[in-house]
Protein backbone atom coordinates (compact mmCIF):
# COMPACT_ATOMS: atom_id res chain seq x y z
CA UNK A 1 0.00 0.00 0.00
CA UNK A 2 1.11 3.50 -0.49
CA UNK A 3 -0.36 6.66 0.87
CA UNK A 4 -1.23 9.22 -2.20
CA UNK A 5 -0.77 12.99 -0.95
CA UNK A 6 -3.42 14.25 1.01
CA UNK A 7 -5.34 10.57 0.69
CA UNK A 8 -4.84 9.92 4.43
CA UNK A 9 -5.98 10.74 8.23
CA UNK A 10 -3.17 11.99 10.14
CA UNK A 11 -1.74 9.39 12.53
CA UNK A 12 -2.25 10.12 16.26
CA UNK A 13 -1.95 7.89 19.37
CA UNK A 14 -5.82 8.05 20.15
CA UNK A 15 -6.23 6.36 16.50
CA UNK A 16 -3.75 3.51 17.70
CA UNK A 17 -6.10 2.70 20.63
CA UNK A 18 -9.18 2.79 18.09
CA UNK A 19 -6.68 0.63 15.53
CA UNK A 20 -6.25 -2.00 18.61
CA UNK A 21 -9.67 -2.25 19.47
CA UNK A 22 -11.41 -2.60 15.83
CA UNK A 23 -8.54 -5.93 15.50
CA UNK A 24 -6.42 -3.66 12.83
CA UNK A 25 -2.72 -4.75 13.59
CA UNK A 26 0.08 -1.48 13.68
CA UNK A 27 2.79 -1.56 11.00
CA UNK A 28 5.74 0.17 12.41
CA UNK A 29 8.99 1.01 11.27
CA UNK A 30 12.41 3.22 12.51
CA UNK A 31 13.59 5.56 10.40
CA UNK A 32 16.43 8.45 11.49
CA UNK A 33 16.65 10.58 8.36
CA UNK A 34 14.77 12.92 5.70
CA UNK A 35 14.78 10.71 2.54
CA UNK A 36 13.98 7.19 4.57
CA UNK A 37 11.30 8.92 6.26
CA UNK A 38 9.39 10.07 3.25
CA UNK A 39 9.45 6.98 2.23
CA UNK A 40 7.87 4.84 5.29
CA UNK A 41 5.49 7.66 5.33
CA UNK A 42 4.52 7.50 1.49
CA UNK A 43 4.29 3.61 2.05
CA UNK A 44 1.79 3.97 4.34
CA UNK A 45 3.53 2.49 7.79
CA UNK A 46 1.26 3.83 10.66
CA UNK A 47 4.61 4.75 13.32
CA UNK A 48 7.96 5.88 12.75
CA UNK A 49 10.17 5.11 15.53
CA UNK A 50 13.35 7.57 15.85
CA UNK A 51 15.21 4.56 17.66
CA UNK A 52 18.14 5.14 19.73
CA UNK A 53 19.10 1.82 17.38
CA UNK A 54 20.50 4.88 15.45
CA UNK A 55 23.42 4.54 17.81
CA UNK A 56 23.88 1.10 15.70
CA UNK A 57 22.94 1.80 12.47
CA UNK A 58 23.71 5.27 11.94
CA UNK A 59 27.11 5.51 14.20
CA UNK A 60 28.23 2.42 14.22
CA UNK A 61 28.16 1.68 17.54
CA UNK A 62 27.95 -1.59 19.45
CA UNK A 63 25.29 -0.61 21.63
CA UNK A 64 22.79 1.93 21.98
CA UNK A 65 24.33 3.63 25.05
CA UNK A 66 26.20 6.30 23.52
CA UNK A 67 24.10 8.29 21.54
CA UNK A 68 23.02 11.57 23.08
CA UNK A 69 20.13 13.59 23.25
CA UNK A 70 21.39 16.21 20.84
CA UNK A 71 21.70 13.44 18.35
CA UNK A 72 18.55 11.91 18.95
CA UNK A 73 17.04 15.21 18.09
CA UNK A 74 19.02 15.88 15.00
CA UNK A 75 17.76 12.63 13.94
CA UNK A 76 14.32 13.14 15.07
CA UNK A 77 13.68 16.31 13.53
CA UNK A 78 14.90 15.34 9.81
CA UNK A 79 12.24 12.73 10.14
CA UNK A 80 9.46 14.79 11.45
CA UNK A 81 10.03 17.11 8.23
CA UNK A 82 9.48 14.65 5.78
CA UNK A 83 6.34 13.13 7.76
CA UNK A 84 2.94 13.80 6.67
CA UNK A 85 0.66 10.85 7.82
CA UNK A 86 2.57 8.73 10.28
CA UNK A 87 3.08 9.12 13.66
CA UNK A 88 6.52 10.41 14.78
CA UNK A 89 7.76 8.78 18.41
CA UNK A 90 11.61 9.32 19.22
CA UNK A 91 13.36 7.33 21.86
CA UNK A 92 14.53 8.81 24.99
CA UNK A 93 18.54 7.72 24.91
CA UNK A 94 20.23 6.45 27.91
CA UNK A 95 21.50 9.03 30.37
CA UNK A 96 18.57 11.43 29.19
CA UNK A 97 16.04 10.25 31.78
CA UNK A 98 17.39 7.82 34.36
CA UNK A 99 18.52 10.02 37.39
CA UNK A 100 15.39 11.68 38.39
CA UNK A 101 11.79 12.83 37.24
CA UNK A 102 12.88 16.11 36.35
CA UNK A 103 15.46 15.22 33.96
CA UNK A 104 13.01 12.81 32.47
CA UNK A 105 10.46 15.78 31.73
CA UNK A 106 13.38 18.32 30.65
CA UNK A 107 14.62 15.51 28.02
CA UNK A 108 11.32 14.96 26.78
CA UNK A 109 10.51 18.71 26.41
CA UNK A 110 13.75 19.24 24.69
CA UNK A 111 12.66 16.31 22.03
CA UNK A 112 9.16 17.68 21.31
CA UNK A 113 10.46 21.33 21.11
CA UNK A 114 13.09 21.16 19.14
CA UNK A 115 12.51 18.09 16.69
CA UNK A 116 8.36 18.31 16.70
CA UNK A 117 8.21 14.64 17.76
CA UNK A 118 5.21 13.96 18.69
CA UNK A 119 5.63 11.13 21.63
CA UNK A 120 8.54 9.75 23.22
CA UNK A 121 9.40 6.78 24.32
CA UNK A 122 11.59 4.97 27.31
CA UNK A 123 13.04 1.84 28.72
CA UNK A 124 11.37 0.46 31.98
CA UNK A 125 8.75 -0.30 34.15
CA UNK A 126 7.87 0.09 37.72
CA UNK A 127 11.33 1.68 38.32
CA UNK A 128 10.73 5.06 35.72
CA UNK A 129 7.41 5.17 36.39
CA UNK A 130 7.06 8.40 39.35
CA UNK A 131 8.92 9.59 35.83
CA UNK A 132 6.66 8.39 33.26
CA UNK A 133 4.01 10.17 35.15
CA UNK A 134 5.76 13.26 35.24
CA UNK A 135 6.11 13.51 31.67
CA UNK A 136 2.51 12.33 31.06
CA UNK A 137 1.46 15.39 33.39
CA UNK A 138 3.32 17.28 30.99
CA UNK A 139 1.04 16.40 28.24
CA UNK A 140 3.46 14.50 26.52
CA UNK A 141 2.27 11.31 25.13
CA UNK A 142 4.87 8.03 26.12
CA UNK A 143 5.38 4.80 24.74
CA UNK A 144 6.71 1.92 26.50
CA UNK A 145 8.97 -0.90 25.94
CA UNK A 146 9.86 -3.88 28.23
CA UNK A 147 11.37 -7.26 27.34
CA UNK A 148 14.87 -6.82 26.26
CA UNK A 149 15.63 -3.71 26.98
CA UNK A 150 19.06 -2.76 24.73
CA UNK A 151 19.58 0.02 27.03
CA UNK A 152 20.59 -2.14 30.35
CA UNK A 153 22.80 -4.42 27.85
CA UNK A 154 25.28 -4.74 30.23
CA UNK A 155 22.93 -5.55 33.13
CA UNK A 156 21.56 -8.16 30.94
CA UNK A 157 25.13 -9.48 29.17
CA UNK A 158 23.32 -11.13 26.22
CA UNK A 159 20.76 -9.30 23.87
CA UNK A 160 19.46 -13.12 24.27
CA UNK A 161 15.08 -13.80 24.59
CA UNK A 162 14.20 -12.17 27.55
CA UNK A 163 11.15 -13.24 30.74
CA UNK A 164 11.46 -16.89 30.29
CA UNK A 165 11.01 -17.51 33.66
CA UNK A 166 8.00 -17.02 35.56
CA UNK A 167 9.08 -14.06 37.95
CA UNK A 168 10.26 -12.09 35.03
CA UNK A 169 7.57 -13.07 33.10
CA UNK A 170 5.07 -12.04 36.18
CA UNK A 171 7.32 -8.76 36.41
CA UNK A 172 7.01 -8.17 32.81
CA UNK A 173 2.89 -8.38 33.04
CA UNK A 174 2.67 -6.43 36.29
CA UNK A 175 5.05 -3.37 34.25
CA UNK A 176 2.84 -3.28 31.21
CA UNK A 177 -0.38 -3.21 33.07
CA UNK A 178 1.05 -0.16 34.98
CA UNK A 179 1.84 1.54 32.20
CA UNK A 180 -1.70 1.38 30.72
CA UNK A 181 -3.16 2.58 34.27
CA UNK A 182 -0.36 5.13 34.54
CA UNK A 183 -1.45 6.71 30.64
CA UNK A 184 1.06 5.42 27.94
CA UNK A 185 -0.95 5.26 24.82
CA UNK A 186 1.12 2.03 23.40
CA UNK A 187 4.13 -0.41 24.65
CA UNK A 188 6.84 -2.11 22.75
CA UNK A 189 7.82 -5.69 23.87
CA UNK A 190 11.39 -6.79 22.64
CA UNK A 191 12.31 -10.40 22.54
CA UNK A 192 9.91 -12.50 25.01
CA UNK A 193 8.57 -15.77 23.85
CA UNK A 194 4.99 -15.09 22.09
CA UNK A 195 2.65 -16.75 24.30
CA UNK A 196 3.89 -13.99 27.39
CA UNK A 197 3.12 -10.93 24.39
CA UNK A 198 -0.08 -12.71 23.20
CA UNK A 199 -0.80 -12.69 27.38
CA UNK A 200 -0.02 -8.90 27.88
CA UNK A 201 -1.59 -7.98 24.84
CA UNK A 202 -4.69 -9.61 25.48
CA UNK A 203 -4.94 -8.39 28.98
CA UNK A 204 -4.42 -4.15 28.35
CA UNK A 205 -6.65 -2.05 26.14
CA UNK A 206 -3.37 0.14 24.79
CA UNK A 207 -1.42 -0.86 21.65
CA UNK A 208 1.51 -3.69 22.25
CA UNK A 209 3.64 -3.19 19.37
CA UNK A 210 6.48 -6.17 18.85
CA UNK A 211 9.26 -6.80 17.76
CA UNK A 212 10.50 -10.80 18.09
CA UNK A 213 7.31 -11.05 20.31
CA UNK A 214 5.78 -13.40 17.90
CA UNK A 215 2.22 -12.56 15.52
CA UNK A 216 -0.46 -12.34 18.98
CA UNK A 217 0.32 -8.36 19.79
CA UNK A 218 -1.26 -5.75 18.04
CA UNK A 219 1.55 -4.70 15.50
CA UNK A 220 5.11 -5.09 14.72
CA UNK A 221 8.32 -2.68 14.89
CA UNK A 222 11.48 -3.40 12.82
CA UNK A 223 14.35 -2.22 12.05
CA UNK A 224 14.47 -0.33 8.54
CA UNK A 225 18.22 -1.57 7.98
CA UNK A 226 17.17 -4.51 9.03
CA UNK A 227 14.34 -5.42 6.78
CA UNK A 228 15.63 -3.72 4.19
CA UNK A 229 18.80 -6.37 3.97
CA UNK A 230 21.42 -2.96 4.05
CA UNK A 231 23.09 -4.86 7.01
CA UNK A 232 23.77 -8.49 6.60
CA UNK A 233 25.72 -9.37 9.70
CA UNK A 234 22.42 -8.89 11.76
CA UNK A 235 20.10 -11.89 10.97
CA UNK A 236 18.23 -12.85 14.62
CA UNK A 237 15.53 -15.26 13.85
CA UNK A 238 12.71 -12.84 13.74
CA UNK A 239 14.26 -10.68 11.25
CA UNK A 240 12.44 -10.63 7.77
CA UNK A 241 14.65 -9.32 4.58
CA UNK A 242 12.25 -8.05 2.25
CA UNK A 243 15.20 -7.10 0.19
CA UNK A 244 18.93 -7.37 0.16
CA UNK A 245 20.00 -3.82 -0.46
CA UNK A 246 23.78 -4.64 0.65
CA UNK A 247 24.45 -7.02 -2.65
CA UNK A 248 21.93 -4.88 -4.72
CA UNK A 249 23.75 -1.11 -3.39
CA UNK A 250 27.43 -2.92 -3.64
CA UNK A 251 26.68 -4.28 -6.89
CA UNK A 252 25.38 -0.40 -8.25
CA UNK A 253 28.62 1.06 -6.64
CA UNK A 254 31.03 -1.39 -7.94
CA UNK A 255 29.49 -0.59 -11.40
CA UNK A 256 29.45 3.14 -10.99
CA UNK A 257 33.37 2.73 -9.31
CA UNK A 258 34.16 0.71 -12.51
CA UNK A 259 32.14 3.22 -15.07
CA UNK A 260 34.63 6.22 -13.32
CA UNK A 261 37.32 3.89 -14.18
CA UNK A 262 36.65 3.09 -17.73
CA UNK A 263 35.75 6.40 -18.58
CA UNK A 264 32.39 4.90 -19.49
CA UNK A 265 30.53 7.35 -17.09
CA UNK A 266 29.32 9.89 -17.74
CA UNK A 267 28.54 9.80 -22.03
CA UNK A 268 28.06 12.01 -23.97
CA UNK A 269 24.08 12.49 -23.15
CA UNK A 270 25.45 12.61 -19.39
CA UNK A 271 26.92 16.08 -19.89
CA UNK A 272 26.69 19.51 -21.02
O1 LIG B 1 15.70 1.75 18.98
C1 LIG B 1 14.95 0.99 18.37
O2 LIG B 1 15.04 0.80 17.14
C2 LIG B 1 13.92 0.30 19.13
C3 LIG B 1 13.19 -0.82 18.44
C4 LIG B 1 14.06 -2.02 18.37
C5 LIG B 1 11.90 -1.11 19.09
O3 LIG B 1 13.69 0.60 20.26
Amino acid sequence: MSVAKKDYKRITTKSLIEMKSNGEKISMLTAYDYTMAKIVDTAGVDVILVGDSASNVMAGHETTLPITLDQMIYHASSVVRAVERALVVVDLPFGSYQSDPKEALRSSIRIMKESGGHAVKLEGGKEIKESIKKILHAGIPVMGHLGLTPQSIYKFGTYSVRAKEEEEAEKLIEDAQMLEKIGCFGVVLEKIPADLAKKVADSISIPVIGIGAGGGVDGQVLVIHDMLGMNNEFSPRFLRRYLNLYEEMTGAISQYAADVKSSDFPNEKEQY
